[in-house]
């Protein structure tokens, strides 16, 4: 058999009319992430080369997916036409034939899209088919009394008259194309039909007519394959993805309690041996180790978290480095660059920033420390504010290890506090604190006798 090499193409330039958003429908997000990106997660294991096909708010997605390789299809006159827009890209990718796929099908698999490839053999066209409980918006399959494929009609083209009863039998926007019969068939697509758009679904009938292979896969009620047209759709995919994430963590070993309301996004790593409460969610490149603990509601985005660390009830953690054995919250909050060293603890109402929290080091309540470096062991009391903006420039403050910051206490950076140095509660400290020294500033306390009236 002669060498095969399948390109794929993304149809994604449509408007998404019927999301009615501004936004691109393949960059509206599941679990906090583009459609698209999902549907890159399926092929990227596949494909040495993936085309896109873009138009609707083409720089914004050429924005969000830097280094993919995009077509621009600038009148989007329907995926008949975007295949046509992008077909002598995919030739100069040395391709034999395209693998079609709508950028509106962010559940699919790569198990999905080898049953396309496995099936295929040598013919000139196949796609997917599915029969999914609530038919109506797809393209609907017409086979012959042999049970041939003969065509697919969409449904607003649907004639019982002409095409018999539909048998919930659909067409799931996946398409096996070969590059040598395709092409001269692309150029005869029309555009008489009820949306006047070029459909790409119109080769099958063509297909058929010239004597070509074309074989229709069916793969039943498979959610995997199923299109994102509308706010209901998204919400359906969003959690069928989420429970298929959930779902698998626990097969693996993650002890996951109440799992109907946990979210976990598709790019966070959750080890064997981790424990989650309810009402989490965790989204983007986090990671939780084995052994971490996360009570419920704590939302938790690009985090780090390790073995051992308990993070408490109420948290909001974006961007943080949790090491072993920290404690955070209840009612933390952990902004972009928080780095909480071996078994610190931040406690509530605590917001950190930019800054590293030394090992063991703890600020248990009502602290703000942005723009810091906290050495091991330091006590930061209640009430501490790094003062670390002007209103132009942010600066830094540096607290030794061992040191003792008393509650209330504003620290205007540039400012540092040395090791095993103290700061009286209720100071604003403006100058250093040299090692092992004291300071203190606030106003001193006078006493005066009261002058009461008595009867
Ligand atoms: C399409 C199929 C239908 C199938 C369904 C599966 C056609 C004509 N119909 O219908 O048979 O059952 O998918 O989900 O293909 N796009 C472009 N350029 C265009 C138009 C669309 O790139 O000019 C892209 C869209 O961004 C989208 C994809 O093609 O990602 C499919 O377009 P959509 O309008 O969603 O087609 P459906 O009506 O769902
Ligand atoms: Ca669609």
């Amino acid at each position: 058999m002669p060498e095969t090499k399948i390109t794929a193409l993304v149809l994604a330039a449509g408007k998404g009319t019927r999301m009615h958003s501004p936004r691109p429908k393949v960059l509206q997000t599941l679990l906090r992430e583009p459609m698209l990106r999902y549907v890159y997660r399926a092929l990227d294991p596949m494909f040495s080369d993936i085309l896109t096909v873009i138009g609707h708010g083409a720089e914004e997605v050429e924005t969000v997916f830097p280094g993919r390789s995009f077509v621009v299809q600038a009148e989007q006159l329907g995926t008949g036409h975007a295949v046509q827009t992008a077909w002598d890209a995919v030739k100069a990718t040395g391709a034999t034939h395209c693998l079609v796929i709508n950028g509106d099908t962010p559940l699919v698999t790569p198990e999905a899209l080898s049953r396309l490839t496995d099936a295929a053999g040598d013919g000139d066209l196949a796609f997917m088919t599915i029969t999914p409980k609530s038919p109506a918006g797809f393209g609907r399959v017409v086979r012959d009394e042999d049970r041939r494929i003969a065509a697919i009609v969409e449904a607003k083209d649907y004639d019982i008259a002409v095409h018999g009863h539909a048998t919930g039998e659909v067409n799931a926007g996946i398409y096996l194309l070969r590059l040598d019969t395709m092409g001269a068939l692309l150029d005869r697509l029309e555009n008489r039909n009820a949306s006047g758009e070029f459909y790409v679904t119109d080769l099958v009938e063509l297909a058929v007519a010239d004597g070509l292979t074309v074989t229709g896969v069916q793969c039943g009620d498979d959610l995997s394959l199923m299109g994102i047209n509308s706010p209901r759709e998204l919400i359906q995919a969003e959690n069928a993805l989420r429970r298929r994430i959930v779902e698998d963590l626990i097969d693996r070993g993650v002890l996951i309690h109440n799992p109907d309301t946990v979210i976990i996004g598709p790019g966070v790593t959750v080890e064997p041996g981790a424990e989650i409460f309810g009402h989490c969610e965790i989204y983007g490149e986090s990671s939780v180790a084995a052994g971490a603990r996360l009570g419920s509601y704590n939302q938790i985005t690009d985090c780090a978290l390790a073995s051992g660390c308990l993070v408490k009830e109420f948290n909001h953690m974006e961007g943080a480095v949790v090491e072993e054995g920290v404690q955070v919250g209840p009612y933390a909050r952990l902004r972009p660059g928080a780095v909480l060293r071996r078994a610190a603890k931040v406690g509530n109402f605590v917001e950190v920033k930019k800054s590293v929290v030394g090992e063991g080091a703890k600020a248990s309540h009502l602290t703000y420390l942005g723009d810091t470096e906290v050495g091991a062991g330091a006590n930061i009391g209640a009430g501490t504010i790094t003062c670390n903006y002007d209103g132009k420039n942010k600066f830094r403050t540096v607290i030794g290890e061992g040191a003792f910051i008393g509650s209330n206490t504003a620290l205007v950076a540039p400012v540092t506090v040395g090791r095993d140095a103290l700061v009286g509660a209720g100071s604003t400290i403006t100058k250093d604190v040299p090692d092992e020294c004291a300071g203190i500033a606030r106003g001193k306390q006078v006493i005066i006798k009261r002058r009461l009236k008595r009867s």
